[in-house]
């Protein structure tokens, strides 16, 4: 009999410490510690992020793999994200695996954490029937770093066909929530408020940027003015006092805000894939969660008779079960990195 491929794969790119085992294509766990301490500062501290790091690492790993019902001895590989991402975050995760993996006398599997993200769409819980793209296909990446239109072609074939040119869709999200005075990570409170708000309450800027690339740094812009309008013809100070006197008026927001991102993301999305016939789309990241954006792709599917491919939300934001993905697929090409390989903070995706 064969012997299983068993891989153990870290992510720390950012905020969030996670680990998570693969046997033979199948998820077996997925262990996630995410950090409150960066709340209270409205974003991630950067040193405060690599300390909490170092704090959760051996219980998510050892946790993964109590889960998963392997012991170390069983890995065949250990696989880790290696950037884009905060350096003393990586370098927490990247050091980790390199000494388990020297430790074992195993070989490392390097993984772009961008790649990561899309091939979030391939992953196989244990006992799970979920449907996975064919490719070729457009998939929207959407974090708090990136927004992107990749052209997928193969699990290591993978081309940037737009991307922004300034701010990342969950950037915006983040930024506009901040003048709204709601916490940190915003992405998540618009969505939530938006529920309760009329989309056509108020217009927005939209980019005007050619080909298939996106601009948010001039809705950030033009968000910031209407609330900015408004004061004043309210002849008040602060934020909270012109929501005092305006009903509704934070839903109103962040329903018009979120439902002009989705229009932007997605017009560009369905002019790329039109004009490169392509009729399966995914959307990736952190801003894949939000519910307007999940909606308008089961739209999307629905007008243009695509196939459209949403993923789990405990796969949306960073874990390790996407980069343990990935890494399984580099080890059948017996993709491995040398021991001396270091995170990079920013990259393209190929
Ligand atoms: O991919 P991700 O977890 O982390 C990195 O960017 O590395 O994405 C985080 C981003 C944040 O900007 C957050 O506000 C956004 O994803 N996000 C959302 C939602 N959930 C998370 N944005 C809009 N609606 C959501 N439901």
């Amino acid at each position: 009999m064969e012997k299983s491929i068993v891989i153990l794969a870290i992510e720390s790119s950012c905020d969030d410490t996670s680990a998570a085992v693969i046997c033979d294509g199948i998820l077996l766990s997925n262990v996630t510690a995410s950090q409150k301490v960066h709340e209270e500062f409205g974003g991630v501290v950067p040193e405060l992020a690599s300390r909490a790091h170092q704090l959760n690492i051996v219980p998510v790993v050892d946790t993964a793999l109590k889960r998963a019902g392997v012991t170390k001895d069983a890995l065949s590989a250990i696989a880790f994200t290696r950037g884009p991402g905060l350096l003393g975050s990586l370098l927490v995760g990247t050091s980790f695996a390199k000494g388990l993996a020297l430790s074992l006398q195993i070989p490392l599997i390097d993984v772009n954490h961008l790649q990561g993200h899309i091939m979030a769409h391939f992953v196989q819980p244990e006992g799970e029937a979920l449907k996975h793209p064919t490719f070729p296909f457009l998939c929207l990446l959407v974090s708090g770093g990136n927004s992107q239109i990749v052209k997928v072609e193969g699990y290591n074939k993978m081309t940037i066909i737009g991307q922004t040119i300034d701010d990342a869709a969950g950037e915006a999200f983040d930024k506009c929530a901040k003048v709204l005075g709601l916490p940190y990570p915003g992405g998540p409170w618009i969505d939530k408020l938006a529920k309760s708000g009329n989309k056509d309450a108020f217009h927005f800027a939209e980019p005007n940027i050619a080909g298939y690339n996106y601009s948010f740094s001039g809705l950030k812009t033009s968000f910031l003015y209407t609330i900015r309008d408004l004061m004043k013809v309210h002849g008040v100070e602060t934020v909270e006092e012109l929501t005092e006197q305006i009903p509704n008026l934070k839903e109103d927001l962040c329903a018009s805000l979120q439902y002009t991102i989705i229009n932007v993301l997605m017009k560009k999305l369905r002019k790329a894939a039109k004009d490169l016939n392509i009729n399966q789309v995914a959307v990736a990241g952190g801003v894949s969660a939000n519910s307007g954006l999940r909606e308008a792709f089961i739209d999307y599917g629905k007008r243009y008779k695509s196939e459209v491919y949403i993923p789990p939300f405990s796969f949306t934001t960073d874990n390790a079960a996407m980069i343990c993905q990935a890494g399984y697929y580099k080890f059948l090409d017996s993709d491995f990195c040398p021991i001396d390989a270091v995170p990079f903070a920013k990259t393209k995706i190929n």
